[in-house]
This record gives C-alpha cells, structure tokens and sequence, in this order.
C-alpha cells in the first residue's frame, strides 16, 4: 500500500467487478440504443475505459474536462469547460461518466451544458458517490460505490495530480492535504 494511503477501501478485484455490473446494467436498460458515454477527464478516464469494455455494444466515447476554481479538497461552485466534447450528440442518447459526485455542483453544470447540444437523453454513472458532501439534488442513474466524507483517491482519482495511477481506491491520510 502507498504510504499515503490511510486505508483501502475499494481494492483492484472489486472495482473490476462492480464495474462489469454497472456495463451490464446499461447494455440491459439502453438495449438497441447505443448511448455515447461522455467521460469526464482527466478523474473518469480509468472508469471509462474499463467501462466501455463491458458494455455489450460498440460504444462511442468523447470526453469533457471542467475547471474549478477555489480550495482544492472541495468544489467551489465556480466552474468553467476548459476542454469540450467533439461529438454530435444532437439526437442521440448520452451518459456522463464521472469517478466521484461529492457537491453534485461539478455534474450538475455539465449536465446544463450538454443538454445544449439536444441530445435524446443524458444519464448519469458515477463509480463513486459521496452522497453526504451534496448540496444540490442529483440524479444518479448508475451508482458504484456509496463512500462516506471522507478524500478518496486511485483508480483516476487525485489530489493535486498525483495518485490516479493507484490500482485501487483508498482514503487518503488528511496530513497530506491538511
Ligand atoms: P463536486 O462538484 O463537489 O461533486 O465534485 C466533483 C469533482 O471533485 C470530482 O469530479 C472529483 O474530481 C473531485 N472530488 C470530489 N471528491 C473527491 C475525492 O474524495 N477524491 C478525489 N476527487 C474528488
Ligand atoms: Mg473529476
């Protein structure tokens, strides 16, 4: 384990099973329909690619990365698209695939901007939800994991960068971003 890591709580063997549930459950409820999945980057690139190997169709991908401003454990609220989707989703069903929702604010102002683009639907799969830390209702279409308060990284989560290569999900000790 890393030595920044305080614990593990998602090892490598149960993300890889989670995530093939989460590709089945989508493959059974979009049958025929073939939905775009829209990664958030660079934290759901991980998901996203582990995701769209248990999908049962051959699904497209784009990604869409945003930029907050303010502290850095948390979301401020001040948010902006610092690198948007090139795909036409005009028409067409979308999921957004996200690695954490903590505020629900980051989520809830892609959702606004892509629905920009007319798309037939947007859904929304996020591995990890931090339902304790929102602050605006959110909608998750597709769950992994419930995980408590707590600054979580690996598996394409950081802190400032580092960390997104771990093969498994754990708490971070707070004297690293404390
Ligand atoms: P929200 O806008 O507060 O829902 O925050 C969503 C974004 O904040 C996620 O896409 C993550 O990049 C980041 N984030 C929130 N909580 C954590 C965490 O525990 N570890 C790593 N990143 C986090
Ligand atoms: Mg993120």
């Amino acid at each position: 384990m890393h030595r920044h890591i305080k614990r593990i709580l998602f090892p490598a063997k149960t993300i890889r099973k989670r995530v093939k549930t989460l590709g089945e459950e989508i493959s059974r409820d979009y049958k025929g329909r073939e939905p775009i999945l829209i990664g958030v980057a660079n934290g759901a690139l991980v998901f996203l690619a582990d995701l769209m190997r248990t999908l049962s169709y051959p699904a497209k991908i784009d990604l869409i990365r945003v930029r907050s401003y303010g502290q850095k454990a948390s979301t401020s609220g001040l948010i902006a698209i610092s690198k948007d989707i090139e795909i036409d989703i005009a028409g067409k069903d979308a999921i957004i695939v996200e690695d954490i929702i903590d505020t629900g604010l980051t989520i809830d102002f892609i959702i606004r901007h892509l629905e920009k683009n007319n798309p037939a639907s947007i859904g929304v799969c996020a591995l990890l939800d931090k339902s304790a830390a929102r602050k605006i209702n959110i909608k998750i279409n597709y769950a992994g994991f419930p995980v408590i308060n707590e600054f979580v990284v690996g598996y394409g989560l950081d802190y400032a960068e580092n960390y997104r290569h771990l093969p498994y999900i754990g708490v971070l000790k707070p004297e690293i971003y404390s």
